[in-house]
């Protein structure tokens, strides 16, 4: 009976199964009421008394051993079944959620593609400034109130390292390095010193055009800016130039468009004036394209500023400036299907 015993143990250590029915009939060959193992326990009544002690201990072990060996084959089978089960290789893939454009991203990008269709092409100039490209080589005077501390952030160990307060800078950075013809539009952030509010902002962002050529007329700088307006806000938009002043540009204007929520017949978002102004322009001061190197006898120019953040609110009906700086999700998202 030893040998017996010795013989199934070593046949059950090297037991392998490769599904479940393969481990139900190694069960039933060794533990079921027929099996090996049973049969042995049935001859286990006839052992003589003195060798129960140890052949009962040897078959208990042998029976463990065939539990044991049984439960693990089945385990590892059905570790391997969910596995595979799991695993649809088949399967597309869950949707990734896919970011927005910031708004203000879309509307720099319709600003600067209107603008490319007129043959403007982008340049860009540093947020990090010097007096003479942000003010002095613009017209500004000496005692211009823009440049006081109150507008402008200096760096205070250095007065003439200032943040640019408009992207009128590249103007003259582009000015200073090209001979016309020039016809840029320059997008960008700009910097001024006011408390952060609904409606106003220590950063915000503009975008400049630049024109300068022979003969270039402020009746150029109407067209351009009537074919911005109906492209940016639709067909029947009109435009209206009210007088103004910028100290680089000499005649000076600014912009309103028919209000594009009421159409012009006035509303409280217009202040019932049919008209909200969206932008400075003018024809470029002959002083500045002489300082920056362009003879103002041959050449003439146009230029105009606008805010991202004003045609925004305009398009979008955006009422508050500090939403666009909060990146709060639930905003951005609104505008997924606006570009
Ligand atoms: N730089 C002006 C501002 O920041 C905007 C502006 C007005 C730009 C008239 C121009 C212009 O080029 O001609 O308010």
């Amino acid at each position: 009976m030893i040998e017996k015993i010795n013989q199934l143990k070593a046949e059950i250590e090297t037991l392998c199964a490769a599904n479940a029915q393969e481990v139900e009939a190694l069960r039933i060959k060794y533990l079921s009421k027929k099996g090996a193992i049973s049969e042995l326990m049935a001859d286990f009544r006839s052992v003589p008394a003195e060798q129960k002690r140890e052949l009962g201990q040897k078959l208990n072990e042998l029976k463990n051993l065939a539990t044991d060996k049984l439960n693990s084959l089945r385990e590892g089978i059905e570790t391997a079944d969910t596995a595979t089960a799991d695993i649809d290789l088949s399967r597309t893939a869950a949707p990734m959620p896919l970011g927005t454009r910031h708004p203000l991203s879309i509307v720099k990008n319709e600003i600067i593609s209107i603008f490319s269709r007129l043959g403007f092409t982008i340049a860009e100039g540093p947020e990090v400034e010097d007096d003479w490209h942000v003010f002095s080589s613009l017209n500004f005077a000496e005692d211009h109130p823009a440049r006081d501390m109150q507008d402008t952030f200096f760096i205070q160990r250095n007065p003439d390292v200032l943040l640019r307060t408009h992207t009128s800078s590249v103007q003259s950075r582009v000015m200073e390095k090209t001979q016309p013809p020039i016809r840029i539009i320059c997008p960008g952030r700009v910097y001024r010193n006011e408390a952060v509010s609904a409606r106003a902002h220590c950063f915000f962002h503009q975008v400049e055009a630049l024109y300068v050529d022979k003969n270039v007329s402020y009746a150029d700088l109407r067209q351009t800016l009537l074919y911005f307006a109906r492209e940016m806000f639709g067909p029947e938009t009109k435009i209206r130039l009210r007088p103004s002043y910028f100290p680089f540009t000499e005649p000076s204007a600014e912009m309103d468009i028919s209000c594009n929520l009421c159409g012009g017949k006035g509303c409280s978002f217009c202040k019932h004036t049919g008209w909200v102004e969206i932008l400075g322009c003018g024809m470029v001061d002959p002083n500045v394209l002489e300082a920056c190197g362009i003879d103002s006898k041959i050449y003439s120019g146009f230029a105009l500023g606008m805010g991202v953040e004003r045609i925004t609110n305009l398009k979008y009906q955006v009422n508050d400036l500090r939403l666009f700086s909060e990146n709060d999700v639930r905003f951005l998202e609104e505008f997924k299907a606006a570009h």
